[in-house]
């Protein structure tokens, strides 16, 4: 089944794991994006081989070097991608990028929660605020009504871990106390987006991409980053106002908060 149709859509984290996997997809669709930015913290380091080799092969992979927390990295690829678009908008922002280091309640400090934070929340906050009039341009410039990927869409990668509601389900499982926070921030990041930016035409969902085998989600995890990302891109699709602030799963569920 073909992805959602979109002209340019970036990725952030996507060097590896589900970031990587979703870049792929985008490449290979019978009707491609004109753009697709992949964005890597150091695009020229083995970290970044493998997106290297796909640029070579696809000239519509454009990787731009960012790190998340970095505001002046932020706006240096948002400077980038601008002057790629030449005067077109980006319609599909993908905030991946994400850390879940190993936290218990006891073994927690402030620094950890800080250091996470600061990748989960303040990176897809600044990086959504630096493209922002970039997904403005692709909305606007949009006949379509109402609100989907092809249009113009904020797209926070969250996970079941960050669900308040579910959590006396999913704590002994998998305590992870500074992921578990952040992405119930990142949550509340996408809530707020969502009643500022429907005005504009923009979509704002949060996305759990299932238990997925990456290095983040380990070996032992439910499904590969394959299943994940195919369908993550089919839910992709379907997005519209009835998601429009809400966090769904891979496989198009809603989520409780
Ligand atoms: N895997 C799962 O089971 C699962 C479940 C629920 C939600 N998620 C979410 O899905 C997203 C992707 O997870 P994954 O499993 O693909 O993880 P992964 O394989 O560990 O990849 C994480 C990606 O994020 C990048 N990244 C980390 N910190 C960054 C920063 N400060 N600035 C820019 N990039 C940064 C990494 O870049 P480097 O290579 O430079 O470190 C890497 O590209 C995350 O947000 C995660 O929370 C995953």
């Amino acid at each position: 089944m073909a992805g959602p149709q979109c002209c340019a859509v970036m990725v952030t984290g996507a060097n590896r794991g589900i970031g990587l996997e979703l870049v792929k997809h985008f490449l290979k669709e019978p009707n491609p994006p004109k753009v697709v930015f992949g964005t890597c913290r150091d695009p020229k380091g083995p970290k970044g081989q493998e997106l290297r080799n796909m640029a070579s092969k696809h000239s519509n992979l454009i990787i731009l070097p960012l790190e998340a927390t970095d505001p002046s990295s932020v706006d240096a690829a948002a400077k980038k991608a601008e002057a790629h678009l030449g005067g077109r908008g980006l319609n599909l922002l993908i905030n991946n990028a994400g850390v879940m280091p190993p936290c218990s309640m006891d073994s927690i400090t402030a620094k950890d929660l800080l250091d996470v934070y600061n990748t989960n929340v303040v990176g897809p906050m600044l990086v959504t605020k630096a493209f922002l009039p970039l997904l403005k341009k692709a909305a606007h410039a949009c006949q379509q009504k109402g609100l989907s990927c092809g249009k113009a869409a904020i797209i926070n990668m969250s996970t079941i871990l960050g669900s308040i509601e579910k959590t006396p389900e999913t704590y002994f499982f998998m305590p992870v106390v500074s992921y578990r926070c952040s992405k119930a921030a990142l949550n509340m990041l996408t809530k707020c987006q969502s009643m500022c930016y429907k005005e504009e035409g923009i979509l704002c969902t949060a996305i759990h991409p299932g238990w997925v085998k990456t290095d983040l989600g380990g070996h032992q995890a439910d499904i590969t980053v394959e299943e994940s990302v195919k369908g993550i891109m089919k839910v992709l699709c379907n997005l519209s106002e009835k998601q429009h602030g809400v966090l769904v799963t891979w496989e198009g569920n809603v989520l409780p908060w």
